[in-house]
């Protein structure tokens, strides 16, 4: 049992740090939803947006662009315990420089599995100690993908229910050209 000033009191009373990390181009209410979720769960959200190119193509806004909207989303939801960094090391590596125990991601469907299966598998052999937990999307969001919101809102595509206000306006800027 912990006693005042044990170890394990130490422990427990450690803040509990989770990074969620993306490429977030751009945020949508599907990720929100996640961010918000594990700010519950855990003491500190640190949002991790990737500043390298991870898919095929180029990133549609840079990442300092892409960081904006995530904070000014978690500022008019009043969440106050998500910070967000972007950064372009590995992801376990950025997890342990901000003190994270966990890496939340989120799950939408059976295809997401695949591809996360196998990151959970590398993540795990390069740091065992970063353990990675897993929000299954609500409902509302199983089907929100940032590439799908991207393609509709360069077709003149009303994204107003999939991403926050601002988010929707910087897409249809980039639409308008
Ligand atoms: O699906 P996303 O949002 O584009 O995922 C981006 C990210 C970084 C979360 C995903 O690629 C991942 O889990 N990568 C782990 C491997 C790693 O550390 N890559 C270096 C990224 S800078």
């Amino acid at each position: 049992m912990a006693t005042p000033g044990s170890a394990s009191t130490a422990a427990a009373m450690a803040e509990r740090i989770a990074v969620c990390p993306g490429s977030y181009d751009p945020v949508t209410n599907g990720h929100l939803d996640v961010i918000r979720r594990a700010a519950k769960v855990f003491d500190k959200v640190i949002v991790g947006v990737v500043d390298v190119q991870v898919r095929k193509s180029a990133p549609l806004f840079d990442a300092s662009e892409r960081k904006a909207f995530i904070e000014q989303a978690i500022a008019e939801n009043g969440i106050s315990n998500v910070e967000v960094r972007t950064f372009s090391n590995l992801l376990v590596d950025f997890a342990r420089e901000n003190g994270a125990t966990a890496i939340v991601k989120g799950l939408r469907a059976i295809s997401d599995f695949e591809y996360e299966f196998e990151m959970n598998q590398l993540n795990r052999t390069l740091a065992p100690d970063v353990e990675s937990v897993y929000m299954l999307a609500s409902g509302d969001y199983s089907f929100i993908r940032s590439t799908g919101v991207k393609e509709m809102a360069t077709f003149g595509g009303d994204v107003s229910e999939l991403v926050p206000a601002h988010v929707a306006e910087a897409l249809a800027e980039r639409a308008r050209g």
